[in-house]
């Protein structure tokens, strides 16, 4: 089977550097805060375009960071996506505030701003016929709901940034704090602007397989705000003030490790080679698959967006037929996400219900991502190609079609 992401082939091809890069930490034996994570801080934050960037344990922890950095907690509303991975509401929910969830962009797979604005309006009036609200009335402890409206985290669902423009403008107009869940798009663009300095805050992470990742779990917190990135800092190391046994807050061991570090810090030159990369295999597929777009979409990029391309996802009412018959030629393919959020056991509690979120439970039903990554070479990108145009051309055809 072809690997789905190609690790090895990426540490062959640094080999030399993240083995001496670990080395260097073997010798200093600095293991934790050791000068290789300021470095990479300072080498992140300027590839990102902000002031700040506190590298941290993952992109769960960067997340919750960046949440308990605005004090968000119990009784907070926090307006989230259903399709995206768990750790997006499960970041929210460990503060103790309650995700809201908010239907996507059928285009994007992103936030859908028109439906944010009326659940926010459908939260300050209480009117669950304008938009889908928790029915429960109960939190996770059992306490009474009583909300109020205090963030947003968009996802930059598969590398490709939200519409943070429009979201932008919602979050000033009801005073609500903007984080960017940027775990999939490091690297990613908007207008000319790099994803994690799209927010008030943002979070990324460096799990392997991410378009930079590390050899074990990471991530970062990004803001261009000295308080929230000071309040980050003291949170990612057990709320510490200036001194180390003085806690000023409750907080969290939430450091990146010096290792993970030096391995990112030997990864990051070849980190917008890889980027180039990964945006041809994903344009060679669009390119190949455009004889069946109609029946398999594509992924679309609204004007303004560069991709990381952290998965390229398709659409199709065929999806299984279609897996089980690339698995059988050596191919593998992924579903992100089979089952959206509102509807995991995790959230029964704040009862919503199948039908509530139609765009996201359409996609989890016939979304599945295929091979995308920057070693893929172009010949096995064409087979795949290939036998996706084969398999709908010659066996299904007919093929339900997809408005
Ligand atoms: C959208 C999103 N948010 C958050 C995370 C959590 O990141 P980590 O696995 O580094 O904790 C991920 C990781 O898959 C993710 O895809």
């Amino acid at each position: 089977m072809l690997p789905f992401v190609d690790l090895k082939k990426q540490f062959r091809g640094r080999e030399a550097e993240i083995r001496a890069a670990i080395d260097r930490v073997l010798e200093h034996c600095q293991f934790i805060l050791g000068p290789e994570v300021a470095e990479l801080e300072a080498q992140l934050a300027a590839y990102a375009g902000v002031k700040h960037a506190i590298a941290c344990s993952s992109g769960t922890d960067a997340l919750l960071l960046a949440l308990m950095a605005k004090g968000i907690g119990p009784g907070d509303a926090v307006f989230t996506t259903p399709f995206t991975f768990f750790a997006t509401a499960e970041a929210v929910a460990l503060t103790g505030a309650t995700p809201i969830f908010v239907d996507i962009d059928p285009h994007t797979f992103n936030l859908d701003p028109a439906s944010l604005e009326q659940a926010i309006i459908a939260l300050l009036e209480q009117d669950q016929e304008r938009h889908v609200l928790p029915r429960s009335g109960l939190d996770r402890c059992g306490k009474p709901l009583e909300l109020r409206p205090k963030a947003i985290v968009a996802v930059d669902l598969f590398g490709l940034p939200a519409d943070y423009q429009r979201l932008q403008a919602i979050a000033a107009a009801h005073d609500l704090v903007l984080i960017e869940d940027a775990a999939q798009s490091f690297g990613a663009e908007l207008n000319g602007r790099r994803a994690g300095s799209l927010a008030d805050l943002a979070a990324t992470s460096f799990f392997p397989a991410k378009p930079l990742g590390c050899y074990g779990d990471g991530g970062a917190v990004f803001t261009d705000s000295d308080d929230a990135a000071a309040i980050v800092r003291s949170l990612a190391v057990h709320g510490q003030g200036e001194d180390r046994y003085w806690n000023e807050r409750i907080g969290l061991n939430a450091r990146l490790d010096t290792l993970q570090a030096a391995v990112l810090l030997a990864k990051l030159p070849v980190f917008p080679d890889e980027l180039k990369l990964r945006a041809q295999v994903a344009e060679r597929y669009t390119q190949a698959l455009s004889p069946v777009a109609s029946v398999l979409r594509p992924p679309q990029l609204p004007p303004g967006c560069r991709s990381a391309w952290a998965q390229y996802s398709l659409l199709t009412e065929r999806r299984d037929p279609l897996r089980r018959h690339l698995a059988d030629h050596g191919i593998p393919t992924a579903v992100y996400y089979p089952q959206p959020l509102h509807l995991q056991p995790a959230f029964a509690h704040l009862g919503y219900r199948a039908g509530d979120m139609p765009v996201a439970e359409g996609c989890a039903r016939t979304i599945f991502s295929l091979p995308c990554h920057p070693y893929l070479e172009w010949d096995e990108v064409d087979r795949i190609a290939d036998l996706i145009l084969e398999f709908i051309l010659s066996r299904l055809w007919p093929f339900p079609r997809k408005a």
